[in-house]
């Protein structure tokens, strides 16, 4: 059985790790290998995003937590930040739960908005959250706050050029 519920600050310490595994996956993805070993979260990070952001994890019977989804309220949208879920549980529609269970925290705190910043055309991004009900911003449609979170990802070392933000409207 699979419970989605809110992370509790005990959880902090092993989310850094699942991140860690679920980046596995671009070890396949010619160009963003490096994607694998770089930066996670830091366990601080988490304990504030679950002090004072949205943050789920997945809880598995018998497994214990194989997946985390943080963000936080803007005044426009509930932005996340990650979605990350263990590489031996991939495809298992975990991925979807998490980002069901973010559209209903939103729209309880009267949002109808998430937006996120992913690698265009890789398989489990882009393609994967279009299939999920976002759209790709471009131009005009983009927006000071999320061009700014695109900066923000310029400068710490992402290919801007495979970056994007998507927006999911409900
Ligand atoms: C993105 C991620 C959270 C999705 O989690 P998940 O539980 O596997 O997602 P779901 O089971 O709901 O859906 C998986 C879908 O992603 C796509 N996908 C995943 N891995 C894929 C692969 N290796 N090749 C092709 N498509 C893939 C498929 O569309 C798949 O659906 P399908 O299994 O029905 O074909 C997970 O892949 C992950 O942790 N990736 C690494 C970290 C990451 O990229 N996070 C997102 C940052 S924006």
């Amino acid at each position: 059985m699979i419970r989605i519920r809110p992370a509790r600050a005990c959880d902090a310490p092993l989310l850094p790790e699942i991140e860690r595994s679920a980046g596995e996956a671009f070890r396949q993805w010619t160009g963003l290998e490096w994607i694998a070993d770089d930066n996670v979260q830091s366990e601080e990070r988490h304990r504030a995003l679950i002090a004072h952001g949205i943050a789920l994890v997945a809880d598995l019977e018998g497994c214990g937590i194989a997946a985390f989804l943080n963000g936080e309220a803007t005044p426009d949208a509930l932005h996340i930040w990650q979605v990350a879920v263990h590489r031996d549980q991939h495809r298992r529609g975990i991925g979807r739960m998490l980002m069901e269970a973010a559209q209903h925290h939103a729209a309880d705190h009267g949002v109808y908005s998430l937006t996120l910043t992913t690698f265009r055309d890789v398989p489990w991004n882009e393609p994967y959250y279009r299939r999920l009900g976002f759209i790709t911003l471009d131009g005009e449609n983009l927006g000071p706050r999320l061009s700014a979170v695109l900066d923000a990802e310029e400068q710490s070392g992402l290919p801007t050029a495979q970056r994007c933000a998507m927006r999911k409207t409900f």
